[in-house]
């Protein structure tokens, strides 16, 4: 029998299984997960959904180009929906600003596949999301710490003393900490990947799930301010559909200079053609009712009753020396244990003697991981059931 393991890429070593799929084969029916992060399923406008599917697949003019391959840069229409939609958020760009792609994962995959080569080095934030660092690995990259918006450029230390190729971060609700930057903080990652020199991916997945405090502007809306526009800005901007319409369109979009979105395009046509035009149709079809301050406001409104639920639930059973984060929007909160505590032996007895899903911090790092670390979501679990989920978990940590 041939020997797979002797066959695959090199770049393979560094793909592995993740933590979080693995944990999610425990099942049990009085099970509370906090785990996975995934968007509330009823929250998916699924009517308006089956309603433009179904307008388009019966008119034979629509349903003839839906099925067709369409642009490799996406359908038109919604690359200019999108390139209005970044107006709004202060970033004055046109459609040959803007790619669509398989969710924003895959933006993060292809500049990836764009810029690093194996051995480069990466900036990342610690913690940060770990599908980035996923996609990452497999071109074999390196990581070293952005350093903290206040430290010195200059302090960024890089495995092999090589200068770092990329920065990565998050702007809003990070992933998983739920913290974002502050104007300041903002103005100083950007003074940084100035004095480096390098591309900054800015992620802002999570930018519409706001509960509380007032928005500020994205990293690409500050550089290209400072640039004189989008076409001189270092900033790759990418966000998604997923949260706010449903993650199964698989579509997300990359806004950056027009230099950049046509090497993005030949990364893509080469990886997978085109995105699927029809989920694309059917997308810009329910984007009027969806993408709109009334719907936003319902979803954030099932979600902020969440977040409170879970920070009250941690005020009201956390044993002294666990701390965590209060976020003002995203799916999660950050929870540092005691020092000498094992977050992921806690995970492991959580799950299987106390029956609540938690992840640990550990694969959140692509520099050396805190272990005493927690990402809790609150987005899947309803606001009644939270208060027993998070007494569950600190009667696993009483018991650790
Ligand atoms: C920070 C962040 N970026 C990107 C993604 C990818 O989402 P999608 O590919 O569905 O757009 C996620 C998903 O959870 C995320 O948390």
């Amino acid at each position: 029998m041939i020997d797979w393991s002797k066959a695959y890429a090199a770049r393979m070593e560094r793909v592995l299984p993740s933590e979080i799929r693995e944990l999610g084969k425990i099942k049990h029916p009085d099970m509370i997960h906090f785990g996975g992060g995934l968007p509330e399923p009823d929250l998916f406008p699924t009517e308006a959904i089956a309603k433009a599917y179904a307008k388009i697949l019966s008119d034979p003019v629509l349903a003839k180009s839906g099925l067709q391959y369409t642009d490799t840069a996406g359908y038109m229409p919604l690359r200019e929906y999108i390139a209005r939609y970044m107006a709004t958020l202060g970033v004055e760009c046109g459609p040959e600003n803007i790619i669509l792609t398989a969710g924003s994962q895959q933006a993060i995959d292809f500049i990836a596949r764009l810029f690093v080569s194996a051995g480069d080095t990466i900036l990342v934030e610690a913690p940060t999301y770990l599908g980035g660092l996923r996609a990452f690995d497999a071109y074999e990259a390196r990581y070293a710490l952005l350093p903290s918006p206040f430290a010195n450029a200059t302090d960024v230390k890089t495995e092999d003393g090589s200068k770092p190729k990329l920065g990565y971060v998050m702007s809003d609700f990070k992933n998983p900490t739920g913290g974002s930057f502050t104007l300041p903080e903002r103005n100083r990652v950007l003074d940084i990947a100035a004095e480096m020199d390098i591309p900054l991916i800015e992620d802002n997945a999570y930018e519409k799930l706001r509960y509380s405090g007032t928005p500020v502007r994205p990293l690409l809306s500050l550089d290209a301010e400072r640039m004189g526009g989008i076409e001189n800005s270092r900033v790759i901007y990418t966000s998604t559909f997923s949260k706010i319409v449903a993650p199964s369109l698989r579509l997300g979009w990359v806004a950056a200079s027009s230099a950049i979105i046509r090497k993005l395009e030949l990364v893509k046509q080469a990886a997978d053609l085109a995105p699927a035009t029809l989920n694309q149709m059917v997308l810009l079809e329910v984007l009027d009712e969806v993408f709109t301050p009334t719907h936003v406001e319902k979803v954030c409104a099932v979600y902020r009753g969440r977040r409170d639920a879970m920070l009250a639930a941690l005020e009201k059973y956390m044993p002294s020396g666990v701390t965590w984060t209060k976020p003002e929007g995203g799916l999660f909160i950050w929870v540092t244990l005691p020092s000498h505590m094992d977050a992921p032996a806690l995970v492991r007895r959580a799950l299987t003697d106390f029956k609540v899903g938690s992840i640990s911090g550990k694969s959140c790092y692509g520099t050396p991981p805190e272990m005493n670390t927690l990402r809790l979501s609150f987005s899947m679990v309803a606001e009644a059931r939270i208060d027993e989920g998070i007494k569950r978990l600190s009667e696993a940590i009483r018991a650790s």
